[in-house]
């Protein structure tokens, strides 16, 4: 398989929505509501992979968008000085071929601009934990939505 890494652009929206619903259905069985591919949600992802705050790139496995990640400021807490990995998700057909480890590399290449980095996941998601501490993010301890949501962090430069 030949992997490519490039930046988004708003024209990879439907693609870039179809995987973001695939990879949160098939993640989250029994802790999300299941969610769906609409006109509302490609629009809403179309004008955010265009804007200035977030950089977002995706991952191309033979030729096809296979994965996507993007990082910008944190928001919770809102701090410039403090980046964020704001999503991650790759194809489920995909799945444990490092396809989300090599597009976790780019991004922290990207937040290493950052002193720290930040990111929100599920409580009960021992899956994406792992995947987290493969690239050595640990938990924080600090928790929000009534500890159903556990911060993560990563030290970048050391
Ligand atoms: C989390 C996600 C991005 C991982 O992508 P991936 O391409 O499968 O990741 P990799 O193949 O690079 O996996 C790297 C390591 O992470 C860990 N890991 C990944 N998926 C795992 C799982 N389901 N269970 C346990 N460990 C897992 C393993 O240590 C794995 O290494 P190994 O395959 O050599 O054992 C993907 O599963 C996904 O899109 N999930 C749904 C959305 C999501 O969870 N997003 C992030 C949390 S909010």
């Amino acid at each position: 398989m030949t992997v490519q890494i490039r930046a988004a652009t708003a024209e990879d929206a439907p693609r870039v929505v179809e995987i973001y619903v695939d990879s949160w259905n098939a993640g989250f069985t029994g802790l999300m509501p299941p969610i769906e591919a609409d006109d509302a949600r490609i629009q809403r992802w179309a004008t955010d992979l265009a804007n200035d705050r977030t950089s977002w790139w995706v991952a191309e496995a033979d030729g096809s968008i296979a994965g996507l990640v993007g990082i910008g400021p944190s928001r919770d807490p809102v701090d410039p000085q403090l980046g964020e990995l704001d999503t991650i998700a790759v194809d489920p057909a995909h799945w444990r071929t490092g396809l989300g480890t090599n597009l976790m590399h780019t991004a922290l290449d990207a937040l290493a601009a950052y002193q720290q980095a930040v990111l929100w996941t599920l409580a009960n998601y021992p899956q994406g934990q792992r995947f987290y501490e493969s690239t050595v993010w640990y938990a924080d301890g600090t928790t929000r939505a009534d500890g159903h949501q556990v911060m993560f962090r990563h030290d970048l430069n050391r």
